[in-house]
């Protein structure tokens, strides 16, 4: 595995590799793998020829009071990691390349961006957006990775690269989870012992929300408040947003259907987790999901 840092070798590497006839799948990431990330990177290396891993803490996504500064590092675990997994090329841009003093361009994706995770963070998106468009510019890869975790994002993604007509394959992957459900996410590691305990309230929420589709429920106002019950009961746990909301066009749901999502925001202590589900999805499938 070669690591890159100057944004110049990385299109020298991509333009290469794309004159010999080979194929590329790019994974974005902001680093301190888990195996959420090296899942991602096995299902990239299964789609193309070769594969590139971004590894690039993007300020532009953070807002003010957010933790950009403390948001965990370590360049040679993840280098180590990556390795096993058969990654070509780690890409590891520095911030001033990325962005000089007169950075001002924005990719935006109005609407689905209003919504959820969009609406307490509002500048977030357009920071996500501009950056997977330079690594897209810079990587040009024919397919990209990214976590159904965030899922949110995953579908601002797919929009951006569907209204700009770029000629690149989204494919997302399904949540990894700890043994006991926890969504994985390198943010974990800000959790104390008792607030990784309470943090469980997240996947309890779902577990219960599948449950109950199952038993006929669709009024999304009360699963809601019945979900609202179950975080309440833990102290320390503050709740964003707790939605049910249509797959593609993010817009809310009365009636929860097949095309449902369940998406969850919760405060932790200082942490913010989110976590979601396809209330079609069967219970099963979840549970083989980690
Ligand atoms: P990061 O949080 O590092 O996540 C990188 C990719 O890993 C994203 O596509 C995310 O959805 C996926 N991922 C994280 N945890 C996961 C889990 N438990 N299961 C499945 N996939 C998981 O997301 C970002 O970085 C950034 O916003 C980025 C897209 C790189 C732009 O800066």
């Amino acid at each position: 595995m070669q690591i890159i840092h100057p944004l110049a070798d990385m299109t020298s590497w991509s333009r290469e590799i794309i004159a010999s006839g080979k194929t590329i799948a790019l994974v974005p990431t902001m680093g301190y793998f888990h195996e959420g990330h090296l899942r991602l990177m096995r299902l990239a290396g299964s789609l193309a020829d070769h594969v590139v891993v971004s590894l690039f803490v993007n300020s532009l996504q953070f807002g003010p009071g957010e933790d950009l500064s403390r948001y965990p590092r370590d360049l040679d675990k993840d280098a180590g990691l990556a390795e096993n997994e058969k990654v070509d090329i780690l890409f590891v841009p520095s911030d001033k390349d990325m962005y000089s003093p007169e950075f001002n361009a924005r990719v935006l994706v109005d609407g689905i961006t209003d919504t959820l995770c969009g609406k307490q963070r509002p500048h977030h998106f357009a920071g996500v957006t501009t950056v997977v468009a330079k690594l897209f510019n810079i990587i040009k890869p024919h397919y990209a990775v990214f976590g159904q975790k965030d899922f949110q994002q995953l579908s601002v993604i797919r929009k951006m690269v569907r209204d700009l007509n770029w000629d690149i394959t989204i494919v997302g992957h399904p949540i990894v989870r700890e043994d006991d459900g926890l969504a994985m996410s390198s943010r974990n590691t800000y959790l104390s012992d008792e607030e990784r305990s309470r943090a469980l309230c997240l996947f309890n929420a779902i577990r219960h929300a599948k449950a109950r589709f199952a038993e006929g429920v669709v009024d999304a106002k009360r699963l809601k408040s019945e979900i609202r019950d179950i975080i309440a009961t833990n102290s320390g746990v503050s709740i964003d947003y707790i939605s049910v909301v249509d797959k593609d066009t993010l817009s809310a749901k009365k009636e929860i259907d097949s095309r449902s999502v369940l998406a969850l925001a919760v405060r932790v202590g200082g942490t913010r987790l989110i976590d979601n589900c396809f209330m079609a999805s069967d219970t099963e499938a979840i549970n083989r999901q980690w």
